[in-house]
């Protein structure tokens, strides 16, 4: 289980410290030198050319890479102040404190009820289901479109709602952390606009952490901007961190010239 931290132990408004020196898959290096700080209250977005490691550091912070054959890092990804790669720690424990959605709406086939509580049941939670539904249908914006069809299947919703109804399934266990890899890019731009608006919503209560390629969204939603690169063009197969800053200044001051490029749609 994760220890209660310290009250010294959080580095600055930084609820999650994330260095990763070196990331492998097997022999492949994918990640070098990628230092990230998750900020407390805000949303970081991470931005870059496709194979960058985005997905790969953003999965790094809840232990989703566990499961792949041959990943190990050197660093630390630390949640307040604890490690969470030491041996003692569950990972399923992380995740209940950084939660995760993913580019396809995922609603298991079960009822919209069901996939919302599902989290609490294999916890183990003993209290009471239809308020937490309610209030995490809510907070993901969903509840008046679903309130007179809970029984329904989660696959029955749209593409926009099936997406609303994975971030209420995330927030109903109450975590603290959500990470969002291109959590709107199978979705229509209506629908996008939803998932945004709610973004901004849900950064009064949770930390975000998301996955972007589309750099307007990253404008509008994100406090804090981390851009990744890897060279292919120079042979290079291993991304890294190129600078990381507030979002205006990435996007109006960059100071990278690889940055000023990638922003300035010179390359994709
Ligand atoms: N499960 C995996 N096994 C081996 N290599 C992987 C795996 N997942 C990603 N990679 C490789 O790691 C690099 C970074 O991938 P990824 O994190 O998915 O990048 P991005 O999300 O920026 O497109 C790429 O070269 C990719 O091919
Ligand atoms: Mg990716």
């Amino acid at each position: 289980m994760i220890q209660a931290p310290k009250p010294d132990a959080t580095t600055g408004e930084a609820v999650i410290d994330c260095d990763l020196k070196e990331l492998y898959y097997g022999s492949f290096k994918a990640v070098r030198d990628t230092r990230i700080p998750i900020r407390k209250g805000e949303v970081t977005a991470f931005i870059g050319p496709s194979g960058c490691g985005k997905s790969t550091v953003l999965r790094c912070l809840n232990r989703m890479n566990d499961l792949i054959r041959g990943f190990r890092f050197e660093g630390h990804v630390q949640f307040r102040g604890n490690d969470i790669y030491h041996p003692g720690v569950d990972p399923v424990a992380v995740r209940r404190h950084i939660g995760m959605v993913f580019q396809q709406p995922n609603p298991f086939a079960m009822s919209i009820y069901k996939n919302i509580t599902y989290g609490l049941r294999i916890n183990g939670y003993r209290g009471n289901y239809d308020e937490i539904v309610e209030k995490a249908l809510r907070g993901a914006a969903l509840w008046d479109e679903v309130k007179d069809k809970l029984r329904q299947s989660g696959l029955s919703l749209s593409g926009g709602q099936q997406q609303r109804l994975c971030i209420a399934r995330a927030i109903a266990v109450e975590p603290q952390v959500l990470l969002m890899d291109e959590p709107c890019s199978a979705l229509d731009p209506i629908a996008t606009r939803k998932v945004e608006e709610l973004m901004t919503e849900l950064k009064k209560k949770y930390t975000i952490a998301i996955v972007t390629h589309n750099m307007q969204q990253a404008q509008r939603v994100a406090d804090q901007t981390a851009f990744l690169y890897v060279d292919t063009s120079q042979g290079e197969r291993t991304g890294h961190l190129v600078e990381m800053g507030k979002t205006e200044q990435i996007f109006e001051d960059p100071q990278a010239e690889q940055t000023r490029q990638y922003i300035s749609g010179e390359f994709s």
